[in-house]
């Protein structure tokens, strides 16, 4: 079988290091692994099929001899150097927003829109958090009753803000349980004991770049720009773990029963919905998993076209590390 070289860029941050776990768990056929991050990380290593692996410093010759570039150092980084990576022969896979609207930039969830990975010229981009385990849920809808609305309000775990995010939330809720003073230093508010109904900064229309991103991403990974989203985007003191509250407004009607059925085979979505006993998804039990987990599933008594859901998912996997290692599996199988 054949062997690729694999460079993992921000691989000292959770979402990297996340690249790094699921390359393993899911064998992978990582030739070599090329570990980068910036200077503050030099000398570092990380830990691949149990050997020790130094971490390089990025730089313009760091993609000589890759197969595939897997980015999650931020905008600024995949702009300057995914282009570079994709000139050296690289398939570049992008978790940052940086690509994600460009027109010639696939914007994949396997599941959903795989066959758009066909035309890539170099660059493939992975969605917003948030927005990938949405689509996940709204591609059977989409399918079977052609999705008119969605409304979305989400629940997002600090990790969606980097190691910076997670370290402020503990830092925090350590010194607020001991009457310390406490620091905002990532988050706008602080996070420990509280919500912040603001992600990424604010539009002039009132909306944040965070729910834009939700808004847009559907429509391109969905195919159809007639989908009216809208979404509000909400922080909230968790680790690991996005939730959203989810209302879909269909053209033609779906029962539950109808909605169960199709969710229960949709391929990455697992229904976790009894509550007669007491059963629904929560962040912390399924951090650390692969699937989309979906609850709380029930027709909209406000509207006769439209269901409530509940949905939760780990955002380093399928928000990040494992969409991006999926397209790279569905890449190299052509
Ligand atoms: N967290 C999520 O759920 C999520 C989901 C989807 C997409 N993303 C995107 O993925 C990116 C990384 O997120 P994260 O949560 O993993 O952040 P993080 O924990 O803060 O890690 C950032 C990583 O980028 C590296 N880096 C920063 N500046 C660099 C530079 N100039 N050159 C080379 N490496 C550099 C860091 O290296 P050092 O350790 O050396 O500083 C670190 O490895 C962001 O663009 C984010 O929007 C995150």
């Amino acid at each position: 079988m054949k062997k690729y070289t694999v460079a993992v860029v921000g691989a000292t941050g959770v979402v990297g290091r996340e690249m790094i776990q699921v390359l393993e768990s899911r064998n992978f056929p990582v030739g070599t692994l090329v570990p980068l991050a910036s200077e503050r990380s030099a000398g570092a290593e990380v830990e691949f099929h149990g050997k020790h692996i130094e971490v390089k410093v990025l730089n313009k010759d760091s993609f000589d001899g890759v197969d595939i570039a897997l980015f999650s150092a931020g905008g600024s980084v995949s702009a300057e150097f995914a282009p570079i990576a994709a000139k050296s022969g690289a398939v570049a896979i992008d978790n940052t927003s940086h690509f994600r609207m460009f027109p010639d930039v696939p914007l994949v969830v396997p599941e959903v829109n795989a066959h758009a990975i066909k035309g890539h010229k170099g660059i493939i981009s992975n969605p917003n958090c948030s927005t990938a385990q949405m689509v996940l849920v709204l591609k059977p809808f989409h399918d079977a009753g052609i999705i008119e609305r969605v409304v979305v309000s989400t629940y997002q775990s600090v990790s969606g803000a980097g190691k910076e995010g997670m370290n402020e939330l503990e830092s925090q809720s350590r010194k607020t349980l001991s009457g310390m003073e406490i620091e905002c230093k990532k988050f706008p508010h602080p996070i420990a004991f509280n919500l912040i109904p603001q992600i990424d900064s604010f539009l002039e229309n009132g909306y944040t770049k965070e729910e834009v991103k939700m808004i847009e991403e559907t429509k391109k990974i969905l195919g159809d720009p007639s989908i009216q989203v809208t979404a509000t985007t909400v922080r909230v003191p968790v680790f690991v773990g996005h939730s959203e509250s989810i209302n879909i407004q269909t053209k033609r009607k779906l029962s539950v029963a109808q909605v169960r059925e199709l969710l229960s085979v949709m391929p990455g979505v697992e229904v976790m919905d009894d509550p007669s006993k007491l059963i629904y998804p929560t962040p912390r039990e399924t951090a650390g998993r692969d699937e989309v987990f979906v609850g709380r599933i029930r027709e909209d008594l406000s509207h006769p076209r439209a269901i409530d859901l509940w949905c939760v998912s780990d955002n380093l996997r399928k928000g990040a590390a494992l969409n991006a290692v999926q397209i790279a599996e569905a890449w190299m199988q052509g």
